[in-house]
């Protein structure tokens, strides 16, 4: 009979209840549990391992180069976001509202492991992301279009609800680069959200784009619906070197 449940319960995708039937049983004999018991708590374990499962996939998914969580930001060390502000974005109405967050500032003040901690956070809560440098980003717009396969590379990051682009403005755009950026921009407006971090304020992004024109046209898209966040202060990295 074992045998027969365990390929019922394959059918029906439940593996964690397979991989421990035996346990599963055994406890509930020793335990002398009610049907009702028994049933909700396999029941329970069972939807846990998926949704677990399917985060874990989804961060997988993400390409997120590590991780780092709100909980681990320092408040004390870092004034521009506050406290109540983290709460808000993680209610995420923004994303429903398919909103952007622009974080702007020096290298070190806590941009990336803000869109990082969003990105964590946002997959945990059920939606999905992904996470590219604005150079690999470039790299893989480039290859696509090469390939002439740019529509079906788009439309596979428009699948995700947000796409996060990290360190933006590093490195200045060649005009193709500039115009290959503006149509993807232009494919997420008021469709999908997007972070964006940058070592820029938006009056250098003239200088990052190449082109005035072009520059303006992607702020204007990007900033339509939009929080700017501009964090200020001393790079973390400095930190125990300056105490
Ligand atoms: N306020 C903060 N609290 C905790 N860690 C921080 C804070 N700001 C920065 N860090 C840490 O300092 C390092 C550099 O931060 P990072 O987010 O990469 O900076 P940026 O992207 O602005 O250059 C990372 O390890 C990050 O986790
Ligand atoms: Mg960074």
């Amino acid at each position: 009979m074992i045998n027969r449940i365990k390929s019922n319960l394959k059918k029906i995708r439940c593996f964690h209840t397979i991989n421990n039937l035996e346990v599963i049983l055994k406890n509930a004999t020793d335990n002398n549990e009610s049907y009702q018991t028994f049933l909700d708590d396999l029941l329970i374990r069972e939807c846990e391992m998926r949704s677990q499962r399917k985060i874990n996939f989804h961060l997988k998914q993400s390409k997120l180069p590590y991780i780092k969580t709100f909980e681990e930001f320092d408040f004390t060390y870092q004034h521009s976001v506050t406290k109540r502000q983290i709460s808000e974005w993680q209610t995420f109405a923004w994303l429903d509202n398919r909103e952007n967050k622009i974080l702007m500032g020096p290298p070190g003040v806590g941009k990336t492991h803000l869109a990082i901690s969003m990105v964590y956070a946002a997959i945990q809560n059920g939606y999905t992301a992904t996470f590219y440098s604005m150079n690999n980003l470039i790299d893989d717009l480039l290859i696509a279009n090469y390939q002439k396969k740019l529509s079906l590379f788009v439309k596979k990051l428009l699948k995700k609800d947000m796409l996060v682009i990290d360190e933006m403005g590093f490195l200045p755009l060649k005009p193709e680069h500039a115009s290959l950026f503006f149509q993807l921009i232009n494919e997420f407006y008021e469709y999908r959200s997007v972070i964006l971090t940058s070592n820029k304020l938006f009056n250098e992004w003239g200088s990052t784009f190449g082109d005035q024109v072009i520059a303006t046209a992607i702020l204007d898209r990007l900033l339509h619906h939009a929080e700017p966040i501009i964090m200020a202060g001393d790079s973390y990295r400095m930190k125990d070197k300056m105490a």
